[in-house]
């Protein structure tokens, strides 16, 4: 394995588990968790897999893989974590080459998801109505292209998704909309999707949820999967044996998935 060279983006994972990103990049600068560092001068010719010592911490040197983009990402609004993610990538079929669009763009941790499935002739299209949180997003989708040296499409629409929807191509492969309101942007963007293509909606509470499906059966779509996914992380107990962890049994969203016939 050749040693790290000057513009390469990698992830230092602390003891705690916390991941930083850092370009190699020239220059003492302080870096938010890491404290004031020179990230060419510290880690140029490193191996992933090796550790540094910064202060009284040591960290591990990894490759930017996408659990590494997710856990280093800029956040402003919520994100779609891994369990919804995968579901929807899996559930709307989303795979190389397809056209995909989602709202909001919000830290896009969602687009990190997609653009590691879209391949090089992918093409990603996000909305977006604010201009913050459009550029804590952009800057995290920017952060994971260049990591992976991916040639994924991508652009930013910055506007209401309802307002957007004549700029929008047709024959979209697969839409995921988390968003306050679904019922107003399933109606603007359904038309754009293509025959056998697939709608998800992310939904925090059920009151979205039912006026969701709703919608997509008012626009024709047929309701292929709705419900939410439960997640219980096991570890080691004090004694031997495993056991789930104690603590909350926390709910993001409930999904749903609707297919144009
Ligand atoms: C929960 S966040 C999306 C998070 C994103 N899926 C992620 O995983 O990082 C919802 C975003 O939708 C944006 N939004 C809300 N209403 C919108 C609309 N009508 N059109 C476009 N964006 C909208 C919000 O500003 C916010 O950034």
């Amino acid at each position: 394995m050749t040693g790290l060279v000057e513009g390469q983006t990698i992830a230092l994972r602390g003891e705690d588990g916390k991941t930083h990103l850092l370009t190699l990049e020239g220059g003492s600068r302080k870096v938010k968790g890491l404290g004031v560092i020179d990230p060419l001068l510290t880690l140029s010719g490193k191996k992933p897999g090796e550790s540094i010592n910064l202060g009284v911490r040591t960290f591990t040197i990894l490759p930017p893989r996408l659990p590494e983009l997710i856990g280093g990402m800029k956040r402003s609004a919520q994100t779609i974590s891994a369990k919804d993610a995968g579901f929807f990538i899996t559930r709307l079929g989303i795979g190389e080459n397809d056209v995909v669009l989602e709202a909001g763009l919000g830290s896009g941790g969602l687009s990190l998801h997609l653009l590691r499935v879209l391949g090089s002739n992918g093409n990603l299209i996000s909305v977006e109505n604010r201009e913050d949180h459009a550029q804590t997003g952009l800057f995290n989708v920017e952060t994971a292209l260049k990591a992976w040296a991916g040639t994924t499409q991508h652009s930013c629409i910055i506007g209401d998704i309802v307002e957007v929807a004549e700029q929008l191509p047709q024959d979209i492969d697969a839409i995921i909309l988390d968003l306050p309101d679904h019922v107003a942007a399933i109606n603007a963007v359904s038309g754009r999707l293509k025959q056998g293509g697939r709608i998800g909606c992310y939904c925090p509470v059920s009151s979205q949820l039912e006026a969701a499906i709703e919608a997509c059966e008012q626009a024709g779509l047929k309701i292929d999967w709705a419900g939410e996914l439960m997640q219980r992380e096991w570890s080691r107990a004090s004694k031997g044996g495993m056991r789930p962890v104690n603590g909350p049994f926390g709910h993001t969203a409930f999904l749903l998935v609707a297919l144009k016939i």
